[in-house]
């Protein structure tokens, strides 16, 4: 396995990492990708340490690609999810937690609906916690995948053009992977409906592309983001056949183009809305792969994280 460590004690967003931290990820990451095609695949690497999944938010995806991770490397797993728990008796979250922790846990793995979920426990609980999404903020382990998925496609990060596509104002993913793909070198812009992109963006060096058939022939990857109808209280589209018809990816989009784009999209996919089945199910969709290589990247946070549990830094 390569060594190096962290230079954080938590995962709580790519902007507290270095490139020398995300390079770590990247690289143990492919190790863990060949365990996952052993004809066992686990190792003990976490065998000592527990580790607990906190889903205040709905989960699919996420969820299950940690829990495969934690027992693809031997952790005792226990799984909590807010619908069913006390916290509808009306339990405050500090509480819920160090109730949790008096239970001998390690690691927390939390999502939650409010940004800053995350931060607040890191300073006031003693277990290292890792970021599963929380609100708008952001996702990191999703990012991490995403260039995971990209180096593997292009088989490189540095230079190549990404493009971020749609609900970028209210996306977690959007955030995670605008500092990540940064940060490792490639060229990230981003084009969306004028309402549902942040103000900044420009200011923070992302350049924003007004329409969609010329962001996609600038990019060699576009990333295509959910329009998060669950954090918009105000109607910032005028309809969803709209935007399917100005920001929406088809073939017949792509056919235009002078070259082929890899598409993703973090799931869960509204179909016929920011991706039509053709793209989605399409030759150049690596929407399965990110999954895949999902549990690869999450299984390499955990052990580095869990190595930094052994021999603190100070
Ligand atoms: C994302 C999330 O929940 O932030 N999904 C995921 O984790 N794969 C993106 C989304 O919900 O649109």
């Amino acid at each position: 396995m390569k060594t190096g460590t962290l230079s954080t004690r938590h995962l709580i967003a790519i902007k507290d990492l270095s490139e020398n931290d995300l390079d770590l990820i990247l690289q143990t990451a492919d190790q863990f990708l060949e365990v996952l095609y052993r004809p066992v695949r686990k190792v003990p690497s976490l065998r000592d340490l527990t580790i607990a999944n906190l889903f205040f938010e709905n989960s699919t995806r996420t969820r299950l690609s940690f829990e495969l991770a934690e027992k693809r490397l031997s952790a005792d797993v226990v799984n909590f999810s807010s619908s069913g728990s006390s916290v509808s008796k009306g339990e405050t979250l500090s509480d819920t937690v160090r109730n949790i922790l008096a239970m001998k846990i390690d690691m927390l793995v939390v999502r939650h609906a409010h940004a800053g979920t995350c931060r607040y426990l890191a300073d006031r609980v003693d277990a290292r916690i890792i970021n599963a999404g929380d609100g708008a903020h952001e996702h990191p382990t999703q990012a991490l995948l995403d260039a995971f998925t990209i180096r593997q496609k292009m088989g490189r990060l540095r230079g190549v053009k990404v493009l971020m596509v749609g609900d970028v104002l209210h996306s977690r993913v959007a955030m995670s992977n605008l500092f990540c793909l940064r940060k490792l070198g490639a060229e990230v812009r981003v084009t969306g409906p004028a309402t549902l992109l942040p103000p900044h963006l420009e200011d923070m060096g992302f350049p924003v592309m007004q329409r969609l058939d010329e962001a996609l022939e600038w990019c060699d990857v576009a990333n295509v983001l959910r329009i998060q109808h669950e954090r918009q209280a105000i109607r910032y589209l005028p309809s969803l056949r709209e935007y399917a018809l100005y920001f929406g990816i088809n073939k017949a989009r792509l056919q235009k183009l002078s070259h082929p784009l890899v598409i993703m999209h973090p799931g869960p996919i509204n179909r016929g809305v920011e991706l039509q089945s053709d793209v989605a199910d399409g030759p150049h969709s690596v929407i399965l792969q990110q999954v895949e290589n999902g549990v690869a990247v999450r299984m390499a946070v955990l052990y580095l994280l869990a190595d930094q549990i052994r021999n603190p830094i100070s």
